[in-house]
């Protein structure tokens, strides 16, 4: 038996987390741990806070204190929610550990020696009025192929470009505003070019990495890879650990997934067997990450292991896709999410395990809705499994004085009992193939086939006319139980735990054997007595639900009825309109606004609408907004659109009205 090392991603130390982060990565991870953990595998589970970074360094600026205690602050936090939301991590330690640091410089230190890493000078901006270097984030300025004016310096928001700081035009410092120079300085760069045959053999022979992620590393593959800068003008981070690159850190993505093994190094030194990390990071090793940090994980990682020799790629990468809010995107820029905490306030963990995994396939998007939520709340859990547990529970303590009482099987009895054993075996080959949502809908259809066996053999009625057929029912209805607190138990912990205890067994379920779930409960096994494990929610209820856990806009300053009359809307003619070549998604529009005049007008509606379809439109325009020039192109006006997720809509008059009409 391999040891195996399971890690979830390491959050930035800079935030709380929300259910995406949940759905993605740590939900899906314990899940996966816990099962091999029934399976008697030797496995480890884990996970830390990724502490360095602009990300972390700007935001500690911006808060007036230092990046440490802004992931003082935060460590706690995250680690407390997902611990709450039954994440069972062998350890959640710190990318800011001693420990991490020094595993880091090893690692800079060694591939250096092989020659992977080399020297470079390069052109970098630095602010003259803070005086120091302004690295990814600590930029903003103007996109150089779209225009865009918010660009950051490691990309535009508005084309999805990457970009480096040098290619922003009119730069300014994040913090100051002040305008940047140009300085040259040096840089250590990670040589990914010489891996990318190695990586592409490794990605496309190992059957285990689910297709997804193979797709998307492959294709960039195909692209072809640079090498990779790794250190950055910063002074949060680890340091460059050589005489010449004083001043300098290792950049945050090279110390980041080294953080799973220094962590793994921390557990073991906690238990007093500094060397054992070893055997793990020899045995297989699993990482399960959000969709966005693909390319961290299944390039630039693989390639630093393959360059340390002492190490071996990851023997699969599991990445759950995008969860978003009542079909819109999650964003905590924006405030469109809902926080671990603010979950925890209403509910407890297990519906939104059972929810977040049942919603869709892991490689799937997904979408978290209030409504569908509480739906599957009362319809799944609370009348599918809750009701059928309870009832059974229930009736034996009502009828046969809280025994299990004798059974006299017949086919049917015999057949449902061999479906448990049949449930056991197919969910631990999902749960193997990382597919939770089908391992869990199996074993919930164990929940669906004893309301259905209940329902018919009613042992309410036959216990009067045919006392031994209400027994032998509710014999396989406990068993059936039993094997729904078993199998239950990766994906909804606490509540098997317990249903666990309810059927007075002494054990923690965590610990018994997976096939646990097919050994039958003798009769005369004595259980505790029943309660409803989900309490429905009621149409009353609902809005303060909403209220709680969905964020809602807030208008930030309202405008009197003169400041709008400065706003000029009319309705425009669309006359002409082309794709710009350069650009992704951007059109550029010639509008007849009647008495108003023709207007040129470039729209970044290319993703929805095709440049002769707009042709003859008629739409709302903004006319009395300062021109901007894009692609050298002027654009004059805005089309007024609404815009939903991955959708835009232009507004059009329900009536017709002539181009020039004003809108008020
Ligand atoms: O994207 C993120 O949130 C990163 N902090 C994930 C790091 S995962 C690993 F490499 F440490
Ligand atoms: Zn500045």
């Amino acid at each position: 038996m391999s040891p195996i090392v399971v890690t979830a991603a390491l959050p930035y130390s800079n935030d709380r987390l929300h259910l995406g982060h949940l759905r993605s990565t740590y939900i899906p991870a314990d899940i996966y741990v816990r099962f091999l953990r029934r399976i008697g595998e030797d496995v480890i589970f884990i996970c830390a806070t990724d502490e360095h970074g602009t990300p972390i360094a700007l935001r500690a600026e911006k808060e007036g204190i230092s990046p440490k205690e802004l992931t003082d602050k935060y460590h706690p936090l995250i680690k407390e929610e997902l611990m709450k939301m039954g994440c069972s991590f062998d350890i959640f330690s710190r990318t800011t550990e001693k420990i991490h640091y020094e595993t880091t410089q090893y690692f800079f230190k060694k591939l250096l020696e092989k020659n992977y890493i080399y020297e470079k000078e390069i052109e970098q901006l630095k602010c003259p009025k803070c005086g120091k270097f302004l690295p990814d984030r600590y930029v903003e300025g103007i996109c150089p192929f779209c225009g865009f004016e918010n660009a950051r310096g490691d990309a535009c928001d508005l084309c999805g470009r990457y970009l480096r700081p040098i290619d922003l035009k009119e730069p300014k410092c994040a913090i100051c505003g002040t305008r940047p120079e140009i300085v040259t300085t040096k840089h250590w760069f990670f040589k990914l070019t010489i891996f990318q045959d190695k990586i592409k053999k490794w990605l496309e022979e190992n059957n285990s990495i689910p297709q997804n992620v193979k797709n998307y590393a492959l294709n960039w593959i195909k692209e072809g890879l640079r090498d990779w800068c790794i250190t950055r003008d910063l002074n949060w981070g680890v340091p460059v650990p050589i005489e010449e690159a004083k001043g300098k850190v290792i950049y945050v993505w090279f110390d980041a997934p080294i953080g799973y093994i220094s962590s793994t190094k921390i557990l073991f030194i906690n238990k007093g067997k500094p060397e054992e990390w070893k055997k793990y990071w020899n045995g297989k090793i699993i990482h399960f990450i959000g969709k966005d940090i693909i390319y961290h994980h299944a390039i630039f990682w693989p390639a630093m292991l393959m360059g340390m020799e002492e190490f071996h790629p990851p023997d699969s990468i599991v990445a759950g896709e995008y969860l978003t809010l009542e079909n819109k995107k999650m964003s905590k820029s924006r405030g469109w999410y809902i926080g671990i905490d603010e979950y925890l306030k209403l509910f407890d963990p297990d519906p939104m395990r059972y929810y977040l995994t049942s919603v869709a396939p892991l490689d799937k998007d997904a979408d978290f809705s209030i409504e569908d939520f509480i739906r599957r709340y009362n319809d799944e859990l609370a009348d599918i499994l809750g009701n059928f547990i309870h009832r059974t529970l229930t009736f034996i303590e009502r009828f046969f004085n809280s025994i299990v009482p004798e059974a006299n099987l017949l086919e049917e009895d015999k057949k449902l009992l061999e479906k448990i054993k049949e449930v056991q075996e197919i969910s631990s080959k999902y749960i193997k193939e990382f597919r939770f949502r089908d391992a869990l809908l199996e074993i919930i259809s164990l929940a669906h086939e004893g309301n259905r066996y209940l329902n018919n053999s009613a042992p309410w009625i036959k216990i009067k006319e045919d006392p031994k057929r209400a027994a032998t029912c509710l014999y396989v209805c406990v068993q059936l139980v039993k094997a729904l607190a078993s199998l239950l138990s990766p994906f909804l912990p606490f509540t098997s735990e317990k249903i666990w205890k309810i059927l007075n067994m002494n054990s923690n379920i965590h610990n018994e054997p997976w096939d646990i779930a097919s050994q039958l409960l003798p009769s005369g096994h004595k259980i505790s007595k029943s309660y409803p494990l989900f309490k429905k929610i009621k149409s009353d209820e609902i809005s303060k639900i909403r209220e709680t856990l969905l964020p809602s806009k807030k208008l930030e300053e309202l405008i009197s009825i003169d400041e709008f009359k400065k706003v000029k809307i009319s309705i425009g003619k669309i006359i002409k309109a082309e794709m710009i070549k350069e650009s992704k998604d951007l059109i550029s529009l010639k509008i007849d606004v009647g008495e108003y005049g023709i207007k040129s007008c470039i729209a970044k509606i290319g993703k929805y609408y095709k440049p002769e379809e707009l042709i003859g439109k008629k739409v709302a325009i903004l006319l009395n907004i300062q021109p901007i020039t894009i692609f050298n192109i002027k654009s004059e006006v805005m089309l007024l659109a609404a815009e939903g997720e991955n959708k835009i809509s232009l507004l059009i008059p329900d009536k017709e009205v002539p181009q020039g009409s004003d809108v008020k």
